[in-house]
């Protein structure tokens, strides 16, 4: 039994009003389109083939390899997109699962069922539909009085009667793919100047051959994206979808509501989340930490035990035990080690605070080395940028930066030295040496003297 996937998404989305393409609206942090790719991916190993024509440029470079591509340069509806497979697929599979890439929600259990279910079928399709109160402008099913499938009937060509009908078409087919490949052609234009395939149903009943129609448990796999509106509302699912599994596997998120989680993020035991924190991309957090309210962090590893109170944190990595915020920001390259202390309105970017450091207060490390147990005091930064260049800062450890401290890069403190409050530090320090004033400079030392003769 072999098994192709075909994907629809040439369409412009116009009820997006967007000029970008629909299926690349961001959905809970990717383009909507990767969602149907990777259920069908999850299905079957071969890649779906993606039918694009509007912005196919840019859904080609968000999709990549994970499928293969066929051109539908005037869209001229779902039928003539299904067609322009044909020459590719004819011949290769059993089946064929068609689906419409603005239904982000589909699971791959459900695409499995519907495999299944046609698998069963004597009849050349099975498909998929939702009995609902929301019928959402999709296709009606019409049954005959035994209940047997009849037609699909779109929205804009439905009769009063056949409006009041609550079944309607998901957009997700299987067909024995022979008999897809040897009917596309016989579809007829329609009014709107579309060929549609959903009259492929149409025309397999005048065969007399059985539909199997089969409907979903649940609704929400069912929302398809036609606008703004749906967007939000499918954002609204996959959130709770990824939060249910989150606490199920033992997190404690205080308010589902106002937490955005990535589906893509990772979370440890006895972890809790506070509201109106969001957790994106490749984000890592160990057990028992405590993150949030009011805290972004995207693409960062947390380790265990730690506190991130209402601060950003991106591309960044955070060992054990540490605590940050509130309105801490770690930039891209931080790396603080076990039980470093990152107080109120701290930046790091680009440095390494070995274990133990202490920054409790207004202060900015930028290209910088930290030694162990070193401790910044409040308002003091790294001048790293000369206007052209970066530069780096090394500080030993245990070193004392005292409060207002600017440390002109490039430069180096020795373990254990020391700088006095308001110090400007223009050349290293060595080990276990005070300097202080402005330039920084030691009780005796050259610049010392230069400055008092
Ligand atoms: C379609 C179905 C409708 C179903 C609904 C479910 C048809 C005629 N109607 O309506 O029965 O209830 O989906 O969501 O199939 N596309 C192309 N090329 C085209 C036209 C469309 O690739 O020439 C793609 C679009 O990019 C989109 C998908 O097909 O991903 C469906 O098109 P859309 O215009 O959204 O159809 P609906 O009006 O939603
Ligand atoms: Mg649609």
């Amino acid at each position: 039994m072999s098994l192709d996937f075909v994907i629809l998404a040439a369409g412009q989305g116009t009820r997006m009003k967007s000029r970008l393409p629909k299926v690349l609206h961001p959905l809970a942090g990717k383009p909507l389109v990767l969602y149907g790719v990777q259920e069908a991916t999850s299905v079957c190993r071969r890649p779906p083939v993606l039918v694009i024509g509007h912005g196919g440029d840019a859904v080609r470079e968000a999709v990549g390899e994970a499928a293969r591509f066929v051109e539908q340069s005037e869209q001229l509806g779902t039928g003539h997109a299904v067609l322009q497979v044909r020459s590719l697929l004819a011949g290769q599979s059993q089946y064929i699962i068609v689906f419409y890439a603005d239904m982000p929600l589909l699971q791959a259990s459900t695409l499995c069922k519907l495999y299944e279910v046609q698998q069963d079928n004597d009849g050349p399709l099975s498909l998929l539909t939702v009995v609902t109160d929301n019928t959402r402008g999709f296709g009606r099913i019409v049954r005959d009085g035994q209940g047997s499938f009849c037609a699909i009937v779109e929205e804009a060509q439905a009769t009063p009667e056949q409006l009041a009908i609550h079944e309607v078409n998901l957009g997700v087919y299987c067909f024995d793919a022979d008999w897809l490949w040897s009917h596309l052609d016989q579809l007829p234009l329609t009014s709107k100047g579309e060929y549609y395939l959903t009259d492929l149903a149409s025309i397999a009943v005048s065969e007399g051959s059985p539909i199997k129609a089969i409907s979903v448990d649940d609704p929400d796999e069912a929302l398809g994206i036609n606008t703004r509106v749906h967007l939000a509302e499918a954002e609204a699912v996959l959130r709770r979808r990824t939060n249910e599994k989150l606490m199920l596997s033992g997190v404690t998120i205080i308010d589902p509501a106002t937490t955005y989680i990535h589906s893509t993020v990772q979370i440890g035991q006895d972890t809790t989340i506070f509201p109106n924190t969001h957790l994106r991309g490749a984000t890592v957090i160990g057990q028992e930490c405590n993150i949030g309210p009011n805290t972004i962090i995207e693409d960062t590893t947390i380790g265990n035990n730690c506190v991130i109170t209402a601060s950003v944190l991106e591309s960044a990595v955070v060992e054990d035990h540490v605590d940050i915020g509130p309105f801490g920001h770690l930039r891209k390259g931080a790396y603080l080690e076990s039980h470093v202390h990152m107080g109120n309105f701290g930046e790091i970017k680009n440095s390494r605070l070995r274990r133990g450091v202490k920054m409790g207060h207004f202060s900015y490390l930028g290209d910088a080395d930290v030694g162990e147990e070193a401790n910044i005091g409040a308002g003091s930064i790294t001048c790293n940028y000369d206007g052209r260049h970066k530069h780096k800062t090394t500080i030993g450890k245990h070193v004392f930066v005292g409060s207002d401290t600017m440390l002109v890069a490039p430069v180096t403190l020795g373990d254990a030295a020391r700088t006095g409050a308001g110090s400007v530090v223009t050349r290293d320090v060595p080990p276990g040496t005070l300097v202080y004033g402005v330039p920084a400079h030691s009780s005796g030392s050259e610049s010392d003297k230069d400055q008092e003769g």
